[in-house]
């Protein structure tokens, strides 16, 4: 039988709503979990929210809320937001919840009496946004090389783990599992990290400096470290020490992590589970950065793209897509919509899409619906032998999935894609049906098709659910059947003889690059945008019935940041009490985004949404404007976001 599989994503912390590159992290999951579900293999999928820490406190004071209600709402964007992306994992696990906290508590206590965690004063130089010490090495100019500040020099008892007693093991244990840890250049940045003395980890924080964490069990002064509480969610989520899950799944654990957190997941993971007892996870895989214009996508630079917007904008399917054929796992790649458009266009519009309307269209018209029985003996080689090439085609798709070469996967259905669009253009279906002796040619062609295709909308299916299962339906299978096993895919012929199926539709229509790009004024439209008249005249009475049409009401600037190439614009994010909301507003001439950011504003929220240089405004906030000047109206007192205005 084979192994079951065990596949993970980072547990994000709460301290930001959910961007692209935690998205990206997400379906790549979700997707090499479904590629697993094709082999029939048992799969068992895990993602969450890190909560604990003092960056989520500093965020929940920031947002004026306790600790536990920011992550009990940001950790919500994250569970709500993977199902709307296809993503459904087995397991949603907060740090917060008591069962995790139980399993930490028992991890620390087991480390401590083993000897492995000892107190002692310590003096280092911390970077509290990343949370932990540095040492001079692994600083840039003697900044933090992720957030550019210089660390604080602190002094304090602490408690440490001793990783440096476990280095060794490490080391022999990546030269003895030369795979744990891929795509290789990781594995080779860790090796050389431990090229030089490894210190022992500083896993306390006195609860003089920081509460918002685990108490160690040994010691009620202190919270036991972030990444010490966070790296357990893998075993807590298995119901360690005695779960069936976890003797089922631990043995068979993958890790699918960015680059920015290879040194925990790489060094103080494998050692914190050695120094527990427990065997070390199976394999690491670590993928690279998506960019905007050359910068890491990060909340803390604000120049995150937001998923539910490219869902709303492009399709779900499409964005799984763009996301898995245009980054090389393990290496950086650059966003930008214009990219989106261009995949779409070319790979789902022309490439697939097109294949799929014209083998279906000529299907109808030439056998009006009912597909032609398949004959074994037909004379179909054209040059070109679609089944032959399906087999090789799943084989190199494979071999691609295993490695989490998501991108070499999908260039193997897509090239197999553009043999089949040479079929039809060789065989000239349009051609055999001209001719009453090639009729028995011109069901075989169409069948072979149309079989390819099948194929096509199985290989699809880890990155395309959907328009796999779409596929299906137009080809006469069930897609509630489990079409989308391996075995079954490879299997020719697979379609029903004489079934009848329905018309085909289209896609993926094209994309005209103008109608995202640009801004729209149909619905809300920008009031900055036109000119304004200085003290124009009032406008005709109305009744208070037209008045009450209009929703005012009071809503605080969480977020702001300018909209890319548009100088007029802001993109702010708005608390309306029971939800944010993106609004674009033309005053970036007038307003610096961080002069916004905790005004309590006045809203217009019943205003259809309107798309302003792509990206969706849903509603607009009050201002007095005229050509060389604008003021945001704003509350005269603290009001909480949401209150109605009269
Ligand atoms: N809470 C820790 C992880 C603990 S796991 C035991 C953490 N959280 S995080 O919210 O900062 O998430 C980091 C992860 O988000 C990255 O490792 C990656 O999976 C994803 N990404 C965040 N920004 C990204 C990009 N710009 N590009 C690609 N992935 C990105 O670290």
């Amino acid at each position: 039988m084979t192994a079951p599989f065990y596949i993970t994503t980072p547990i994000y912390y709460v301290n930001a709503s959910p961007h692209l590159g935690h998205t990206y992290t997400t379906i790549a999951t979700d997707v090499a979990r479904r590629y697993h579900n094709m082999k029939g293999v048992e799969t068992f999928m895990l993602t969450g929210t890190d909560e604990h820490g003092d960056k989520i406190v500093k965020a929940a004071e920031k947002n004026e809320q306790s600790p536990r209600e920011y992550a009990d709402r940001i950790s919500a964007l994250f569970r709500d937001l993977w199902p709307q992306l296809n993503i459904r994992p087995d397991h949603f696990i907060r740090t917060t919840d008591s069962d995790h906290i139980a399993v930490v508590v028992g991890i620390l206590r087991k480390i401590y009496d083993n000897g492995d965690i000892y107190y002692s004063e310590y003096e280092g130089m911390y970077c509290y946004d990343c949370e932990r010490f540095f040492n001079e090495r692994e600083l840039m100019d003697g900044k933090c090389p992720d957030h550019g500040k210089p660390p604080e020099i602190i002094r304090e008892s602490n408690y440490f783990f001793r990783m440096s007693r476990y280095q060794q093991w490490l080391i022999d244990t990546l030269h003895d599992n030369p795979d744990m840890i891929r795509p290789e250049r990781y594995r080779n940045e860790v090796l050389s990290f431990l090229k030089e003395p490894l210190e022992d980890l500083c896993i306390s924080r006195p609860k003089s400096r920081l509460q918002w964490g685990i108490t160690l069990p040994f010691d009620d002064r202190y919270v036991t470290y972030v990444w010490f509480d966070a790296l357990i969610n893998y075993i807590s989520a298995l119901e360690y020490p005695d779960g069936e899950k976890f003797r089922k799944f631990w043995p068979h654990s993958h890790h699918v992590v960015a680059k920015d957190i290879l040194k925990p997941h790489g060094i103080y993971w494998p050692t914190m589970l050695r120094a527990a007892g427990i065997d070390t996870y199976k394999h690491l895989l670590v993928h690279g950065y998506w960019n905007v214009e050359d910068s890491k996508m990060s909340k803390s630079l604000g120049n995150v793209v937001d998923p539910v917007y490219l869902k709303q904008t492009y399709s779900t399917d499409a964005i799984r897509y763009f996301l898995m054929r245009e980054m090389v796992f393990g290496l950086d790649s650059s966003f930008s919509e214009p990219s989106i458009i261009n995949r779409i266009n070319s790979d789902l519009a022309n490439d697939l899409g097109n294949l799929f309307s014209r083998v279906l269209g000529m299907f109808h018209k030439y056998f009006k619906g009912t597909v032609p029985p398949f004959d074994p003996d037909a004379e179909t080689d054209f040059q070109l032998d679609l089944k032959a090439d399906a087999r090789s085609t799943a084989a190199a798709f494979s071999a691609a999935m295993e490695n989490f070469e998501f991108h070499k996967g999908l260039s193997a259905v897509w090239e197999y894609i553009s043999k089949m669009n040479k079929y039809v253009d060789i065989t000239a279906p349009w051609e055999l049906a001209k001719k009453k002796e090639a009729a028995g040619q011109l069901a075989a062609v169409i069948r072979n098709l149309l079989e390819g295709l099948r194929v096509v909308s199985g290989l699809i299916y880890p990155v395309m659910p959907e328009t796999a299962a779409t596929m299906q339906k137009h080809l006469g299978l069930d897609p509630e059947k489990p079409f989308y096993l391996l075995e079954e895919i490879k299997k020719w012929p697979k379609i029903p003889d004489n079934a009848s199926l329905p018309k085909g539709i289209s896609l993926f229509p094209r994309i005209d690059p103008e109608t995202i790009l640009r801004t729209e004024t149909t619905g809300g439209g920008d009031p900055f945008g036109i000119e304004a008249v200085s003290v124009p005249p009032i406008k005709e009475q109305i009744g208070f019935d037209d008045f009450s049409a209009i929703d005012l009401r009071a809503a605080k600037v969480i977020h702001a940041e300018k909209v890319p190439k548009a100088d007029k614009l802001l993109k702010l994010e708005i608390d309306l009490g029971d939800h944010r909301r993106t609004v674009v507003a033309g005053i970036a001439k007038f307003y610096k985004p961080e002069e916004l950011v905790g005004k309590s504003v006045v809203m217009l929220a019943n205003l259809k949404p309107a798309r302003l240089m792509g990206v969706e405004s849903k509603g607009m906030l009050l201002a007095a404007v005229e050509k060389s000047a604008c003021s945001v109206a704003v509350l005269d007192r603290d009001m909480p976001p949401g209150t109605p205005l009269m």
